[in-house]
């Protein structure tokens, strides 16, 4: 039987984390960022000084303890790091560390469990292919480069007036991480056979939303 899980997958920027959230807001499912638990496990293992090329283990990450709310945020071993996860570094790194055998099975088996505790809409990159292969309703959410990129950079400063990073910079980083991200060994960025794929360019966040619901609500 198939789960009751959303799968919401596509590249950096594409609007994935706004529409997830607003969709299960609106069927009452739980809502699961899963790129936001790569990037507080990279903020993790970079604070022990670990680095990408390092040997992980999964002793390494017996340590990590994450949590949610409903709003969205997320708590490494009860510290709210969802703003602390954004800055451009902890981005290359979760890409980097993501990369990583081990990282990639803990973190599927939690999102597994979770998925399966209660319907739920879960973000990613690999939701649909390789965390719920069987989940009812799958997307592919995509855009051009330069409006990802576009969208990151006023997300960033937003949120930091301050923030010393161009839009040309975010734009080379973003690149740079969906080729890895799509090309890496492991369940990589790729869409499943069967996902709907929409291209949010030019859209509106509601019109996305309104487009998913349709879908789910036939
Ligand atoms: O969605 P995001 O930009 O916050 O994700 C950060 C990184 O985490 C992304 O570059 C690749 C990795 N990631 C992944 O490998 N698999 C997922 N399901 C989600 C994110």
């Amino acid at each position: 039987m198939k789960k009751e899980v959303v799968a919401i997958d596509g590249p950096s920027g594409a609007g994935k984390s706004t529409v997830a959230k607003l969709v299960a807001g609106k069927l009452g499912y739980f809502y699961l960022n899963t790129g936001a638990m790569y990037r507080a496990v990279a903020l993790y293992l970079n604070r022990k000084g670990k680095t990408p090329d390092d040997v992980i283990t999964e002793d390494d990450l017996k340590g990590i303890d994450l949590d949610f709310d409903n709003d969205g945020n997320i708590f490494l071993n009860g510290e709210n790091v969802s703003e602390k996860i954004l800055s451009p570094d902890i981005s290359k790194l979760a890409s980097d560390f993501s990369k990583l055998p081990v990282v990639r099975k803990v973190l599927t088996d939690q999102q597994r469990k979770i998925g399966l505790k209660k319907p739920s809409v879960l973000e990613g990159r690999d939701i649909g292919t390789v965390v719920f292969p069987d989940a009812k309703y799958k997307f592919f959410l995509d855009a051009t480069p330069e409006e990802r990129a576009k969208r990151r950079y006023l997300q960033l400063k937003e949120k930091n007036p301050d923030l010393g990073v161009s839009f040309e910079e975010i734009l080379k980083q973003q690149l740079e991480r969906d080729r890895q991200d799509s090309s890496r060994d492991i369940a990589p960025l790729k869409k499943a056979d069967d996902a709907i794929y929409i291209d949010t360019t030019g859209m509106e966040i509601e019109d996305v939303v309104k487009k998913i619901l349709e879908f789910i609500k036939g």
